[in-house]
């Protein structure tokens, strides 16, 4: 499985951790389908740890689903999943335990990816915890990848080994689609804002086909569930929002969708914002402006269709007069060229600029344009 886009879709974890269920699932997947968001492009459901029992079954040696959680098994719910023309995600680990103590993949990885296969999944989140010491971390991730290629089932690999191995260098080799590169991602500005700046110099490495995973979206998750922390301001989810979008990351949504509000649901449903993240061509940004210690960047990232985007980033606790030359995009005073700026926010054209772009950006907020050069 290629990705060409960033994929996009929910996962059980950041909210609801080990309390999951069919029901919850399908309950989810209906709401992924009336609320538009499997319209706007979320099309994996994907179901986190704790879904298996704590041991394989003696007999066959197989992962065995949780009988109380999903009673009728996964490919009951797979199949409903399908059935709402969504893609069904798994979860395992490449250690011998998933980090919630459940029976992991390492030395099962054949027979555990034949048994994703029966379930009908389309996409496999392999984490990296009880790892045994001697193991080869890239040499675990290549086996699940060749498992999976021998299941009979297109299934992507989601690697996640928190970016440990300098994952970034090799990952793309072994086949996965996607690849965390961080820690866990909680429920606050400093964490995802963390998150975010630690991955600035290694954005150039994701691209069409690997993409750079920066974990499931807290977008609307006001400190409810599992990662719950003290919960972000809108403003501060429409920062984390859109630094994933602009960042060609995956879009996982980790709220949960069944009660997700008007102001959440309008933000990640953002056509503009999910442009840029979906752009065809998967270009990285790059720092037009750099201000020192990266709280007031702004990237530019030049998409498909001769347009570009523009971020201006504001991490400091006050307002923020953002101040780009145009120069530090190839454009000089001199050539009688400007941007025609279009407001994402908004959905307004904002006009030509001309040798500058000054935009007023508040605190733990952002501004996001889409930009082309034109005559001025
Ligand atoms: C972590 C992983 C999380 C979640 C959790 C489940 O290692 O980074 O995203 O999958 O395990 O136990």
């Amino acid at each position: 499985m290629f990705p060409k886009k960033p994929p996009m879709g929910f996962n059980t974890w950041n909210t609801f951790g080990e309390n999951i269920s069919a029901d919850m699932i399908k309950q989810t997947a209906d709401a992924m389908v009336e609320k538009g968001l499997v319209d706007a492009g979320y099309e994996y459901l994907v179901i986190d740890d704790c879904w298996s029992k704590r041991r394989r079954d003696p007999e066959t040696d197989r992962i065995v689903p949780d009988p109380v959680k999903f009673p009728n098994g996964m490919k009951d719910v797979s199949d409903y999943v399908h059935a709402k023309g969504m893609k069904f995600g798994m979860y395992s680990c490449a250690g011998v335990r998933t980090c919630a103590d459940y029976p992991g993949s390492f030395d099962h990885e054949y027979l555990d990816a034949k048994t994703f296969a029966d379930y009908g999944a389309d996409f496999l989140k392999y984490d990296y915890c009880y790892k045994p010491e001697n193991a080869d971390g890239p040499l675990l991730y290549r086996k699940m990848s060749m498992a999976l290629r021998s299941s009979g089932r297109d299934i992507m690999l989601s690697a996640c080994n928190w970016g440990c191995d300098d994952v970034h260098k090799w990952i793309r080799s072994t086949g996965a689609g996607m690849y965390r590169s961080t820690g866990d991602i909680c429920d606050n500005f400093v964490s995802f804002r963390d998150i975010f700046l630690s991955q600035l110099d290694n954005f150039v490495y994701s691209a069409p086909g690997c993409f750079n995973d920066i974990d499931m979206l807290t977008v609307g998750m006001y400190s409810q569930g599992n990662v719950g922390s003290t919960g972000c301001t809108d403003t501060e989810y429409r920062l984390q929002f859109s630094l994933w979008c602009m960042f060609a990351a995956p879009l996982m949504l980790g709220c949960d969708v069944r009660k997700i509000n008007d102001v959440t649901l309008k933000l990640v449903t953002n056509k503009h914002l999910l442009r840029i993240n979906q752009d065809e061509e998967g270009r990285p940004p790059f720092i037009a402006k750099h201000d020192g210690n990266n709280q007031k960047n702004i990237y530019v990232r030049v998409l498909s269709d001769n347009q570009l985007a523009i971020m201006c980033t504001n991490f400091t606790d006050r307002d923020h007069r953002a101040w780009l030359p145009l120069e530090n995009i190839g454009v000089p005073v001199n050539v009688g060229k400007g941007l025609r700026l279009f407001n994402v926010f908004t959905g307004e054209d904002e006009g030509v600029c001309k040798e500058s772009l000054f935009t007023q950006v508040g605190a733990h907020d952002c501004a996001v344009y889409l930009a082309e050069i034109c005559d001025a």
